[in-house]
């Protein structure tokens, strides 16, 4: 592909997200390449913090803790799934995941696992797992989670990174991989009082150069790759 093409892909990208009235965008890249950092700044997008792609491995061991959307009655799921776009929202409006959660379960990668109370989730995850999902084999991967923020946050998403490590195990994985943008900084505190550890730091990029919900305290698990 040579320059003119890459530049047209991008700009293109950039006018399907406008034409979504997409408020925030990003993009995750290289940390150590300037010359990607100025590539994505002729579109708009400003590099801000590190986003670490981490990982832990598993025992096999590790607790069944929360449920799973998979085995909730389907009569049942369009609340719950109501219950994580109120859980999103809250963190920033108009965050909506909904498309996530029908394509892990509609396809077969892997499961929602929820925390909380049974008509409310207080948290939840989005999984892959296994070869042929974005986790790969002998791997789950929590490609988003997050959780209601408020009183008992961290508490929460302590409960919720346990919960992702039990059905990681139940999957059969040795491993849990997962994203957080470092400007999460209780988050990432918390993953690495956990035991997680930085596999890849890369960047993620922003248009316009705003935080979006990169904030302190926002527990929530992405990686923009
Ligand atoms: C990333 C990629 C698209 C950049 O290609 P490019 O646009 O031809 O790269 P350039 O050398 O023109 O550098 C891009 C910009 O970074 C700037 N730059 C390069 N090195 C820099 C440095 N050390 N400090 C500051 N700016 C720098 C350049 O001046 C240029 O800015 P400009 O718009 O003002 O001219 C290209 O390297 C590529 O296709 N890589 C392989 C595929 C890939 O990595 N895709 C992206 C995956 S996230």
């Amino acid at each position: 592909m040579g320059a003119g093409d890459r530049t047209r892909l991008v700009a293109a990208a950039v006018d399907v997200l406008d034409g979504w009235d997409a408020g925030h965008q990003g993009l995750f890249t290289f940390a150590q390449s300037p010359q990607h950092h100025g590539f994505y700044q002729r579109f708009g997008f400003w590099p801000r913090f590190l986003t670490a792609i981490m990982s832990r491995p598993l025992t096999g061991s590790e607790p069944e803790l929360g449920w799973r959307l998979s085995a909730v009655d389907p009569a049942d799921r369009p609340a719950l799934v109501a219950g994580c776009a109120a859980v999103t929202d809250a963190i920033h409006p108009g965050l909506d995941v909904r498309g996530e959660i029908a394509a892990v379960l509609d396809h077969g990668l892997g499961d929602v696992v929820l925390i909380g109370e049974p008509d409310a989730p207080r948290g939840f995850a989005v999984c892959h797992a296994g070869p042929g999902t974005e986790a790969g084999s002998g791997v789950a991967y929590a490609k988003f989670a997050a959780v209601r923020p408020g009183a008992g946050a961290a508490q929460a998403f302590d409960s919720l990174l346990a919960a992702c490590q039990g059905y990681a195990a139940d999957a059969g994985a040795v491993r849990l991989t997962l994203g957080v943008n470092t400007a999460r900084h209780e988050a990432y505190r918390q993953l690495l009082a956990a035991g997680f550890r930085t596999d890849i730091p890369g960047i993620t990029m922003h248009r316009p150069n705003e935080p979006g919900y990169d904030r302190e305290d926002v527990r929530l698990l992405d990686d923009w790759r």
